[in-house]
């Protein structure tokens, strides 16, 4: 196995926590959240979510901090370098983040599109709620404008992993999260102020079990991994720049916390101001792209209000694209031995092919189909629902039965500088829990009970 030198590590406790948080939230939170939450019952689909996120998403993101740690490797490296038969997760880590980078940039490119025209007022011009609709569908099936602002998405993510771990993708965090916070706390408190805000609210807290299926629970955890961005080595490859003093435990919960805090915030935001001007709340994908602008529409400063919308859905995008160009420019740099620059416009190039036919999709190539859905879809629903909680499963029972206990310890307690109380709770939960739940959930998905 050979040795990576002289690499970079990230600052204090704080920057772990801000850089992890970064890929976590993101469009995922903030877009994906309130629809999912919307079409599968509102407030039963949160507590199905937090109980994913409590008893599989945490201890899945320490195990993935403590293969990246243990190993200082990128995701395919760290895998080989623990026990060797266990790469091909790895290798489903970098072909899951090519693939969910595939629909990701497309989306991210429409939201930079989007506050593009918030600020030049040409989305407050329109006035019928048909006028938004039509304005969305025509712009993503246009065959150039959204590839244009995919591409550009593109080169300013390869911008930040250009300039390295600590002067692209730590600095980017530090300065992009605190402010994400700040501009979704204003939207959150502007919401609840608007005339009609309470239905809203109870919409999306109050449980609705009737609308709660076996499948609402696959993608509840779908979600979870998603949001959380584990399952495909991100956390890994973040890991493995962590300092040894860094708390792996602290880190995860408080990542964990900030992610589910966002998508709770991004409800708050988003239900309230459907039931002010009188929508159906499951709208779909197209809830923040059709339905808010046209709500900001309604209300004053509406040019302001849909401007820093998008640019906290840009913000939140960019630091997560961030994090998967890193998972592949990190294997490329490592595995395959090309200069951090070669391997960082690969991945850029690669990506954004991949970008432009998964959004062409939605217009000229609309006629390619896999299993019925088109690309942009495929791409979506095979990560979500596959790659990332097979990943899941696969690190779950790696880090559970087969790496060396001492390794873990080591890691979960810094060397024995930290009390670990809970620990057999952890590798309960890591060796039963986690892989029988993920398993239940897959079999149920393939029609089996
Ligand atoms: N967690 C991101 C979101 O919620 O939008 C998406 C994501 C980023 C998924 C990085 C997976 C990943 F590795």
């Amino acid at each position: 196995m050979h040795h990576v030198e002289s690499r970079a590590t990230l600052g204090g406790k704080l920057s772990a926590v801000l850089v992890a948080a970064g890929s976590s939230v993101g469009l995922g939170n903030i877009w994906r959240f309130p629809y999912v939450a919307g079409d599968n019952g509102g407030g039963a689909f949160l507590l199905i979510y937090i109980l994913c996120v409590l008893l599989l998403g945490l201890p899945v993101m320490v195990a993935e901090f403590t293969v990246g740690r243990a190993s200082k490797r990128n995701a395919v490296g760290a895998y080989r370098a623990l026990n060797p038969r266990w790469s091909a997760l790895g290798y489903n880590s970098v072909i899951a983040a090519f693939l969910i980078l595939g629909f990701y940039f497309v989306v991210s490119g429409w939201t930079a599109e989007y506050m593009v025209h918030s600020v030049t007022g040409s989305l407050a011009k329109l006035s019928s709620p048909e006028e938004y609709g039509s304005v969305f569908q025509n712009f993503i099936s246009n065959p150039w404008r959204p590839v244009l602002y995919t591409a550009l998405f593109v080169l300013l993510t390869h911008f930040v992993i250009a300039l390295g771990v600590q002067k692209g993708i730590e600095r980017s965090s530090k300065l992009l999260m605190p402010l994400l916070f700040v501009i979704l706390i204003a939207l959150a408190i502007h919401a609840m102020t608007m005339p009609g805000s309470g239905e809203g609210l109870k919409f999306f807290f109050k449980p609705d079990f009737s609308k709660v299926t076996a499948s609402t629970f696959l993608v509840a955890l779908g979600q979870a991994f998603f949001s959380l961005s584990i399952g495909l080595g991100t956390m890994v490859t973040y890991a493995s720049y962590f300092k040894p003093d860094t708390n792996l435990r602290h880190t995860a919960l408080n990542v964990t916390i900030l992610d589910t805090m966002v998508a709770i915030l991004a409800g708050v935001v988003i239900f309230p101001a459907v039931f002010s001007a009188g929508i159906e709340p499951s709208s779909g994908p197209s809830l923040v792209f059709i339905t808010l602008p046209g709500i900001f529409n309604t209300m004053p400063l509406s040019m302001v209000w849909s401007a820093v919308f998008f640019l906290l859905l840009v913000i939140a995008a960019l630091t997560s694209t961030i994090s998967l160009h890193e998972v592949i420019t990190a294997y490329l740099h490592e595995e395959w031995h090309m200069s951090r620059r070669a391997a960082a416009w690969a991945t850029t190039v690669a990506t954004m092919a991949l970008g432009a036919v998964a959004s062409l999709s939605l217009g000229v190539l609309g006629g390619w189909k896999i299993c019925g859905l088109n690309i942009f879809d495929s791409l979506d629903y095979v990560t979500a629902n596959i790659l990332l909680p097979v990943g899941g499963f696969f690190t779950s029972i790696f880090v559970g039965w087969r790496l060396d206990k001492r390794i873990l310890k080591e890691q979960i307690t810094n060397n024995g500088t930290l009390k670990f109380r809970i620990y057999k709770l952890y590798i309960f939960l890591l060796r039963y829990v986690c892989p029988i739940i993920l398993l239940l959930i897959f079999l149920d998905n393939l029609g089996v009970f």
